[in-house]
Parts: C-alpha cells; structure tokens; sequence
C-alpha cells in the first residue's frame, strides 16, 4: 500500500491531552491514525533562524515532521497572506481583507520552503496531499523541484465567487500555482462551480471531460470531497461522556433548564455577533424561554495576532454582558460565554446533553461541529441541530432546521421551535441526518479521495 504523505500548516498538537480546535486537524488525525504516515506541518513555533530540515517525532503510526516560521513569516504569511488576505476573501469578508505585495512574496516563499523540507522524505510509491489556503502553491513548487509522485489539494474553507476572488492582486499567480496539482477537492457544489466559472470567465480556460479543467496551459481534475467525522467514534465518546462527572455537573448547574450549545473558534465567519442577538432576541419574544434556557457559547481565542480576531472578542464579551444584564435573575444567567477550548470528549458529552445545537456561520467551508452535534445525540431521545444555510454542511443536514444566519428573527423563531419539537419529529430529523453521517465519515471521504488522486496522476504538464 502507497504511504500516505499529508502536509497542511495546522498539525494536530504531539502532546497527550493537549486541544485542536480546528475541522482541519481534527479530521486529519482520524484519517491517519488508521493506516499512519507522514504528517508535515508548522510546529507551530516563531523562532529567530528556523532549521530548514523539519524536526521529526514519531507518535504510533503517525510521523510528525514540523517546521518553525521565522517572524516573518509568521507575519506575513501566516497572520498575513493566509489569515488577513485569503481568509477574509474566501469566507466573503472582501472589507476586511488586506492585501500586499509582502504577504504575498512571504506565502510564495514559505510554500516553496515547506516543498523543500518535504523533498528528501519522499519515496517513490508515496501519495501526497496537501491541504488547505496556506499552501495553495505548494504542488508548483514540489513540480519545479521534480517531484512526480500524485499531488492533491483539499480546501477545506468555502471557494469565493468568482468576481470576488478578482479582487485579490496576482489572483491568477495563484490560481495557475494552484493547477499544478493532480487533483483539486472542495467541500460543496457551489464551490466547485466558483471554482469552473473563474476558469471559464477569468482564466480563459475550458471545463473538459472526467471533472477534469484546463487554462493557463495546465490540466487538474477539480471534484468535491465532504468532509465529514469519524461518526461512531463520536457517538462512543458521547455516550461514554454522558456520565462523567464534568457532565453530571453540567446537567446540576442547569437545574432542569434546557441548553443551547454552541461550538466555535472566535471567528467572524461564524456569525457569533448575529448568534448572541438572536438569543437576545428569543428572550425578548417568548417570555416563557426566561429562567427556562441556557446559551453556552464555547468560543476558543484563534488567530489572537489579528487585529481582526481582537476585534470581534471584544464586540462578543460587550454583547454577552448586555444579555446578561439585560435578563438574569439572581438564580439564572443566560449567557455563558467561554474563551477557552475543551477536549473532543468533554465536548461530545456537553453535545450529548444539549437539547438544541446552534451552529451559524455566515460562512463555513464545512463546519464539522454540525455533524458532531448530530453523531454525539442520544438515538432515543435526539436534540435538534439549528444549522445556517451558508455552512457546507447544510448541503448534507438538510432534516436540520436550517436558517439565515442574518435574519435575527428567522434564527429565533428557529431556536424557539427546536425547543418545542416533539420527540417523533426529533428522532425522524436525527435518523435522517444520521444516515448521512454513517454513509459519508471520514474514512470514506479519504479513501474516496485518495482513489480519485491516484486515477488523476497523469504525466505532468508543465507550462
Ligand atoms: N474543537 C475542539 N475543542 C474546542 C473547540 C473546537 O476539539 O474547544 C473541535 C471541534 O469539535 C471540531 C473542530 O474543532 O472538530 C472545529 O471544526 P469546524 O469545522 O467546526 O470549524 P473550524 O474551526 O475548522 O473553522
Ligand atoms: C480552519 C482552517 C484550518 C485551520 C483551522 C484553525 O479549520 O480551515 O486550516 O487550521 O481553522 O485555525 P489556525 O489558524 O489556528 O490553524
């Protein structure tokens, strides 16, 4: 069987109990610890004068080859091209991106670095996938230095409409960059079809047969690939959780009120502003929801260099203090705000206890939450997952409630009606979405990726 060489800039943390919060590194992990290989990544350290080859660590099957980032780079590309240029862009925040020249040569360079540690640890039968913004431009650079093993990228964040990704300087550099891998994956339809009409109408470029496109003298084939969890693993870990003694005290401190959950890193993609005026406004239409719910919004620090990411936690402490003062009594608050992340379990087992699951991008490549809020419910009694039209994920949860995350009102009236479901319709909702689940899991989005990637590997073209 062919080694399986995974490189992506966020790698899952080395150390025993130590959190990844992001979709990312969390499904990666599970496609590797089944059949092992190379991982290569970031460290995830700033250091003065980086080593150019990558510090390797063994965990069971897994080996770990990271990279420190000099400033610099951290800078520029990391906190730069990658979270304050293409971020933005891509999830359609065209007001908060920030471009320049500087992000950009930095992000080239660093793709070209990652290409050059990873060269040396190749083996001729050896398949490569790479993942994610950051390292759009790594297959060019890997090509350039010889490279012929198969080559695929995955993104894992939305792909931008095509007039929208125009306003990004040297968008073309980076696109026929990114037509030098064997095969490009997308979450949904919608982006791939992004994805065909800036080759047709940007790139001057043709959509040929077998999902397979071509400009800038270059062919890939472009597919999607949903990303999805490892369901019974989730539904293991939920069920197990459940009466853990961090669980047990969840359900006291609730005191028989019911729980919203909601799980994101302190993005503004994830529409956590729209989120708190929802619930707000919740418990400004339907009084008898007062001292008879609780919001708990798990919200981990990210990107904490961007000015950004500073921004948006200060606008969600002000918020969730306005709520709060707005409505608690002396027995109830309802807002719980969290900066701070906890580990797969415990989240599972919260998951399993909330009786509604609140997940709202405005948007959101995939958002695995959604589907762990589904895997993690009890098949007996299921809560019911309230999910925004905008998450990849909607494309698949479609017996969710699905919702406009700008529309206060929509989201409320959703929120309201959850609660009130009947258990029949609760569990009619969850089996159809549980299907989904255990047809599509990571596993088999892997393999199905994998096998496509090995059927593109054609000879390379080269411009
Ligand atoms: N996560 C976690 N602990 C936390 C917060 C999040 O393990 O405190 C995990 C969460 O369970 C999910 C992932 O991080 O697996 C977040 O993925 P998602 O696709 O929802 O959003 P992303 O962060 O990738 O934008
Ligand atoms: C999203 C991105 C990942 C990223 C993760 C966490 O899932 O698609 O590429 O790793 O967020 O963000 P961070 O900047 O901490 O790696």
């Amino acid at each position: 069987m062919n080694r399986l060489i995974v490189v992506s800039n966020r790698v899952a943390p080395t150390q025993r109990g130590r959190t990844s919060t992001g979709g990312l590194a969390v499904a990666l992990l599970a496609a590797l610890k089944e059949n092992g290989g190379i991982w290569l990544g970031w460290s995830g350290e700033v250091t003065a004068a980086p080593a150019r080859a990558p510090k390797m660590v063994t965990v069971g099957q897994i080996t770990y080859a990271t990279l420190d980032l000099s400033q610099k780079e951290y800078t520029d590309y990391y906190n730069g091209f990658a979270n304050s240029s293409l971020w933005p862009l891509f999830h359609y925040r065209l007001d908060l991106s920030v471009f320049s020249r500087q992000f950009f040569d930095t992000y080239q360079r660093v793709n070209a670095r990652f290409a050059a540690a990873l060269v040396p640890l190749l083996k001729p039968g050896d398949i490569i996938w790479i993942h994610d913004y950051h390292l759009m431009m790594m297959a060019d650079a890997l090509r350039r230095g010889g490279v012929k093993q198969p080559i695929g990228f995955f993104l894992h964040t939305p792909f931008p409409a095509h007039q929208i990704l125009t306003a990004l300087p040297r968008d073309k550099t980076l696109i026929r960059a990114l037509l030098a891998y064997d095969l490009i994956g997308f979450q949904t339809e919608g982006d791939l079809v992004e994805f065909h009409d800036y080759i047709l109408h940007e790139a001057g470029g043709e959509l040929l047969d077998d999902n397979r496109v071509r400009a800038f003298r270059r062919t890939a084939r472009a597919q999607v690939f949903p990303i999805s969890i490892d369901t019974n693993n989730v539904a293991n870990l939920a069920q197990q959780s459940q009466r853990s003694r961090r669980n047990t005290r969840l359900k006291e401190s609730l005191g028989g009120r019911d729980l919203i959950v909601g799980v994101d890193r302190l993005d503004y993609s994830k529409g956590l502003v729209e989120r708190f005026h929802a619930f707000e406004h919740l418990l400004q239409r339907y009084n008898d929801l007062r001292n008879r719910v609780v919001l708990m919004q798990i919200a981990p620090p990210s990107r904490a260099d961007v000015a950004e990411y500073m921004e948006i936690r200060r606008t969600l402490e002000t918020a969730a203090g306005h709520i709060n003062g707005r409505f608690a009594e002396f027995d109830w608050v309802p807002v719980r705000y969290l900066n701070k992340s906890f580990s797969h379990r415990a989240l599972m087992g919260f998951f399993r206890t909330a009786r509604v699951g609140l997940v709202t991008p405005l948007r959101d490549g995939m958002n695995l939450v959604a589907k762990e809020y589904i895997a993690a419910q009890s098949p007996r009694n299921p809560g019911v997952l309230v999910l925004s039209r905008f998450a990849g994920a909607a494309q698949e949860l479609t017996s969710a409630l699905i919702v406009n995350p700008f529309d206060i009102e929509d989201v409320a009236d959703a929120l309201q009606k959850a609660l009130k479901m009947p258990l029949e319709e609760r569990r009619e909702r969850w089996r159809s979405a549980m299907d989904v689940l255990r047809r599509n899991d990571v596993t088999a989005w892997r393999e199905k990726f994998v096998e496509v990637l090995r059927k593109s590997h054609t000879r390379h073209n080269r411009a």
